[in-house]
């Protein structure tokens, strides 16, 4: 395969790939945009729209290396329903784009601060997507699920004290106050969870 000096690799997306894409193939739209928020790299998105060639892959991060890094992976993938990254960063209040189906956002809100999750479930708010597609390490009824979670938790919180494993109770109330609903938790290797959080009829689609 041709490779780029942009296009970087987080070996991490080739051991959960393949689990979420089951968990995916059970919850994506038929059709549609899916918009990936914090895409990092952007090997996940080459590897999901191969997999769902009738979406249209959006991927974003607020980083200028990891779009780099995504259309550098989108190029040599040679996919046609990848769209160029956009520059959108959870926390802002608008976003550069304004409508999407699904929305999935994979291993981020751990490793930003909290208002990186009150953006995204605002931002999620306004443009309605059918799903919301959550990725990441989290803690239950006020604890840590398995010891390694609580080390990178401590780890995170080193790097940043605004980072850390977030409560499921608590981003489940948050998303519920922008209008969506916990549909499924599905447990992930290495003391993962995939959230799968679904809204209400969009004005959108239901005008
Ligand atoms: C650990 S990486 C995960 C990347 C990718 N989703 C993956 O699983 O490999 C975290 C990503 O979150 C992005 N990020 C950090 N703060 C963000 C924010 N406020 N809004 C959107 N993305 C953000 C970073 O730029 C980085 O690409």
């Amino acid at each position: 395969m041709r490779d780029s000096p942009e296009a970087r690799h987080a070996p991490a997306t080739a051991r959960n790939r393949d689990a979420i894409l089951a968990v995916l193939r059970e919850t994506l739209p038929e059709r549609g945009t899916v918009l990936e928020i914090a895409a990092g790299t952007g090997e996940h998105a080459v590897f999901f729209a191969a997999a769902f060639p009738q979406l249209t892959w959006q991927p974003s991060d607020p980083n200028d290396d990891a779009r780099s890094s995504i259309a550098a992976h989108a190029a040599i993938a040679g996919l046609n329903n990848v769209r160029p990254p956009l520059a959108l960063d959870a926390a802002a209040p608008e976003w550069p784009i304004t409508a999407a189906d699904a929305i999935l956002c994979i291993n981020m809100i751990h490793i930003a601060p909290w208002s990186a999750a009150e953006g995204l479930m605002a931002g999620a708010g306004r443009l309605k997507p059918e799903v919301l597609f959550l990725y990441g390490p989290f803690r239950e009824n006020g604890a840590h699920t398995a010891p390694s979670n609580e080390a990178f938790d401590g780890w995170l919180k080193a790097q940043d004290p605004s980072y850390g494993v977030r409560d499921l109770e608590e981003v489940s109330a948050l998303a519920a106050r922008h209008g969506f609903t916990l549909d499924r938790k599905v447990a992930m290797p290495a003391n993962n969870l995939s959230l799968v959080f679904r809204g209400g009829p969009s004005d959108r689609r239901n005008p």
